[in-house]
């Protein structure tokens, strides 16, 4: 990473440090309710914070991202635009291109503004609208795609990209390890109906669940 992207993930790394203290400080209360569960947070609590997959993981996926030739890269849960830096730094190094899908116009502000900071904005496509709508419009194939959005939406996305994706691509599905409602559960149930899908769980992060599609 040059330093100009290594001083914007600085910054976010600066906020996510700050998010954990909050929540170890304040581990019942609603300020700090637990990530273990993005789908029982109430709406501003969750809407305020980063909820970013943290370095591991984009290290991972920029690693993963990096690996194809001009990829298709699709993220579905841009939020602040952390995960999307490593993204973003995957399809310009692959020659690729990054479409990321957010329902909140001012956190895919904030991420534009942040990729722009990074010197990375010309290789982002943002994206804001329901995630299900904005996949079934995409006009090309997936060859990646990082799913964290709110857990219940994992399969319903799951079934709109599958579609879509090219051989040999690559998911990768964050928050696996988390607690919190019945979505992952089915989402891992999903992956085992789909022809053509190579699965793992993978202790980075929170947990992500990596998987390739051979048809
Ligand atoms: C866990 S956060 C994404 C974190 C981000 N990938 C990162 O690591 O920086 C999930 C995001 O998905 C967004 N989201 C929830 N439902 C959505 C939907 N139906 N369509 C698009 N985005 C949605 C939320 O607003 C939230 O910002």
């Amino acid at each position: 990473m040059d330093d100009t992207i290594q001083a914007v993930l600085d910054h976010y790394h600066a906020r996510i440090a700050q998010e954990q203290a909050q929540r170890a400080a304040h581990p019942t209360g609603p300020a700090s309710a637990s990530p273990t569960a993005t789908t029982t947070l109430t709406a501003p609590d969750r809407d305020e914070r980063l909820l970013a997959v943290g370095p591991e993981t984009g290290r991972l996926i920029n690693i993963i991202a990096r690996a194809f030739d001009k990829p298709n890269i699709l993220e579905i849960g841009t939020s602040y635009g952390y995960s999307g830096i490593w993204l973003a730094h995957a399809a310009r190094e692959s020659g690729g291109r990054l479409t990321t899908l957010e329902l909140q116009d001012y956190k895919a502000a904030y991420a534009r503004e942040q990729s722009e900071k990074a010197g990375l904005a010309d290789y982002v496509d943002f994206q804001v609208g329901d995630a299900l709508a904005l996949i079934d419009a995409l006009p090309h194939g997936i060859d990646f795609v990082l799913l964290d959005l709110w857990k219940d939406l994992y399969t319903p996305c799951l079934d709109a990209f599958y579609p879509k994706l090219n051989p040999g691509a690559i998911i990768v599905a964050d928050n696996i390890n988390r607690p919190g409602g019945p979505g992952i559960e089915a989402y891992l149930k999903a992956l085992r109906t789909k022809k053509g899908i190579s699965s793992l769980l993978l202790p980075v992060g929170t947990g992500i669940e990596v998987s390739r599609y051979d048809p």
